[in-house]
């Protein structure tokens, strides 16, 4: 290469001349990968888009040929990421499978928390909580008022666009519809798995009310526990009435490269959404906040009732969230409620810095959600995607300027690099007119960012561009420092799904049970194999086993006074034994896992099952007190209070007993010992029912009759299960054996 340049006086031309040569060189050196990104584009491969580059360097604006290769290449380069987090979404619906993933999936969450979080100061005020500085109930309210006037401002526009004529804007016809309900089944199939692990018996007692609030949502989620009303059965039946045979979530081949489930962010969406309520002791204010947005009525919602009954597709689905999510009783009053709860729990009990520290948490949870929508557009809409005005976090307003201004010391240079960053030379891209384009600037920022080449994300130390800004680097002095500063804040904001991910996942099993047993205890999921968990008891053999049916399980000998250090930790504990059934929700479309979500409803203190959903008024029903509260009054009546034993952990250190911390373990474990949890959950209804009769009554007159309406409740529901569990012998044998056990262990609780 020649240097025409060699005298001009404006240095930084200079350099970026040497840039665009070091680019040259290295791309002959070592060939950039072909794999190029460019923009969000992912249209149709066979579809022509007019792009709005009006100033673009290249004078044509219809660029068919290379939009197809394009895509190709999208694909290619969005292929890694894409293989992690469908991995992923995988391994947390099957986690029993795949403990060791947990700690990659804490730090991806945070990742997202994090990226999500930074793109909220470009938001419009009417979405942006981050506009309530601190938190106050009025605020909220004014808050989610004025978001729900814009949606029905943008809902009345919409109708008249229509009305007017206008085009149906989700999809065009009946099969880009199909197209689209397959697309966002990834996010439908976890339909209300944000709540999933929300109730632990180790979250403190005063937050009971809290999480009670949480569960009714997801017990709604979930039909309340019929098959017809749950919602992922519900959303199951779209795309398989119109595309028989279409996989459901939790098996391996719904990632399937077959299916063209191709949308990362409909997958960072899902994944969000199974990850938020994981670890519900550290990320209980994010998971509230993600639940306060998400409850939110969507203009897709409404646009798909629409549409969908366009194209003649049955929209109930769609139909049942605007009217379950409404706001006067439904999920987003809910939402609303609970999260104040949860900010009076904290200012009374850790004080104003606390509390704002987890009105930051809520908001960073909502911006979660918020920021992850889990959409997508439909090939017919790309092109007028490709025409509305790309936006720009704050970062990247910044980069751009930078961009910008070198370019003008540029203009008029032609350099002659070859070197391309995505589609286009260094010296197309920093042509000062086309940088003028908002589209062009969008695109500019993702094929620099996506060329994994020059940028590792969310790692600038690693990041070759970032190297040559430095000494001894070929650009060194081309950027000033604070551009330099902006340039890697700017990479160290981006996310990097499969670098997050393809962290060691071995060597995470503790090695000590001990510790195991603390982790549990502080709400963290642990996956302990159950020969590890009966160590501890005579586990009764199979060849001298004889299982029993139903109707014929033997009664507990409970005739004298319980021993409250042995029977306290005990009770505040085993409500924990079925709640992981219904974690995962596409686990609960099944009848079986139906008549578990009717049994921990009885077991939480929820009004038995309606004809209708019972929404907000749940919170505010008398007498509505779970296991768990009978349990806070037995401890009361031993002179303990919420001060001084504020949780079960503080219960179990009070009154060690290994096997409320078993019970804990087995929980975790519900695909695998699905029959054993079954007959130790109907050993503690038989103890509910020996403490109704037990005379002279342990329990407040009051909690009696709550607790004789519990255990009518729970053996129906128990009654149902061990008749299903017959169908498989090996598990039927379990359920009989683990009631023996639990039996054993609880007679301990008697004098
Ligand atoms: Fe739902
Ligand atoms: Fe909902």
């Amino acid at each position: 290469m020649n240097t025409p340049l060699s005298g001009m006086a404006a240095p930084v031309a200079v350099i970026f001349l040497a840039v665009a040569l070091i680019l040259k060189r290295y791309l002959f050196k070592k060939p950039i990968p072909s794999k190029v990104w460019f923009g969000n584009l992912s249209t149709s491969a066979t579809e022509d888009v007019t792009l709005d580059l009006p100033s673009s360097p290249r004078k044509q604006t219809t660029v068919p040929p290379v939009v197809n290769n394009r895509v190709s290449q999208d694909r290619e380069a969005e292929s890694e990421d894409l293989v992690s987090i469908k991995k992923l979404y995988h391994q947390l619906h099957c986690l029993e499978q795949y403990p060791t993933v947990i700690p990659s999936a804490k730090r991806l969450l945070l990742s997202l928390l994090k990226e999500t979080s930074s793109q909220a100061q470009t938001l419009p005020v009417y979405e942006n909580i981050l506009s309530i500085k601190q938190f106050s109930r009025k605020s909220l309210d004014i808050f989610q008022h004025r978001r729900n006037d814009h949606i029905g401002k943008e809902w009345e526009a919409y109708n008249a666009r229509r009305k007017a004529g206008g085009r149906r804007e989700l999809f065009q016809d009946r099969g880009e519809a199909i197209w689209w309900l397959k697309q966002i089944s990834p996010v439908k199939y976890v339909d209300g798995a944000w709540l999933g692990h929300i109730d632990k018996v180790t979250t403190p007692f005063a937050l009971r009310r809290t999480i009670k609030g949480a569960w009714q949502i997801l017990s709604e989620e979930l039909g309340d526990g019929d098959l017809r009303k749950n919602h992922v059965n519900l959303y199951h039946r779209l795309p398989q009435s119109v595309a028989p045979g279409f996989p459901t979530a939790d098996m391996a081949d719904f990632g399937s490269q077959r299916h063209e489930l191709n949308s990362l962010s409909v997958w960072k969406s899902a994944v969000a959404q199974l990850l938020v309520s994981l670890m519900p002791h550290e990320f209980l204010p994010e998971t509230l906040g993600f639940n306060l947005h998400f409850e939110g009525i969507s203009m897709d919602t409404l646009k798909a009732v629409r549409e969908l009954r366009e194209v003649g597709i049955d929209p109930y689905y769609f139909i049942l969230h605007v009217s379950i999510d409404n706001s006067h009783s439904g999920h987003s009053a809910i939402a609303i409620e609970i999260v104040s709860e949860y900010m009076g729990y904290m200012l009374r009990n850790h004080g104003e810095s606390a509390a704002q520290n987890a009105w930051e948490k809520i908001q960073a949870g909502y911006l979660l959600s918020l920021g992850l929508p889990g959409t997508v557009t439909c090939p017919s809409s790309q092109q007028v995607r490709l025409l509305r005005q790309p936006s720009f976090s704050l970062v990247e307003e910044d980069v751009i300027s930078i961009f910008k201004a070198k370019s003008k010391v540029v203009q008029g240079l032609h350099c002659c690099s070859k070197v391309l960053i995505g589609e286009y030379r260094v010296a197309e891209w920093l042509d000062p007119i086309a940088l003028e384009s908002p589209r062009w600037q969008r695109n500019l920022l993702d094929a620099l960012g996506d060329n994994r080449y020059w940028i590792r994300r969310g790692n600038s130390s690693e990041s070759r561009f970032i190297r040559e800004l430095e000494w001894n680097g070929r650009m060194f002095g081309s950027f000033t420092h604070a551009e330099y500063k902006i340039m890697k804040y700017w990479i160290d904001e981006m996310s990097d799904i499969s670098r997050i991910l393809r962290d060691d996942q071995a060597g995470q099993k503790l090695d000590s049970s001990k510790l195991e047993d603390e982790e549990i205890l502080s709400g963290h999921p642990v996956f302990r194999p159950v020969v590890e968990i009966w160590n501890h008891y005579k586990y009764p053999s199979l060849s001298s086993f004889t299982s029993f049916p139903f109707q014929d399980i033997p009664a507990l000998q409970i005739t004298s006074n319980p021993i409250p250090t042995n029977l306290i930790p005990l009770w505040l504990a085993h409500p924990c034994l079925l709640q992981g059934f219904v974690a995962v929700p596409f686990r609960t479309a099944s009848h079986f896992a139906c008549t578990v979500v009717k049994i921990l409803r009885a077991q939480g203190g929820f009004e038995a099952e309606q004809e209708c959903i019972a929404g907000l008024s749940e919170l505010q029903r008398p007498d509505s007190l779970g296991l768990v509260g009978i349990g806070m009054n037995m401890l009361s009546a031993q002179g303990c209070s919420l001060v001084a034993v504020p949780s079960l952990v503080e219960v179990l250190q009070k009154w060690p007993n290994q096997f409320a911390i078993d019970l804990l373990h087995l929980s975790h474990r519900p695909v695998e010992f699905r029959g054993l949890l079954i007959g130790v959950a109907s050993a503690f209804a038989k103890l509910h029912e020996a403490m109704v009769k037990l005379e002279p009554s342990y329990l407040a007159p009051g909690d009696r009759n709550i607790l004789r309406d519990i255990v009518d409740r729970e053996m129906d529901g128990l009654k149902i299960c061990w008749e299903e569990l017959q169908a498989d012998e090996r598990l039927y044998v379990e359920c009989c054996k683990g009631y023996l056990l639990a039996a054993e262990e609880i007679q301990k609780c008697f004098e």
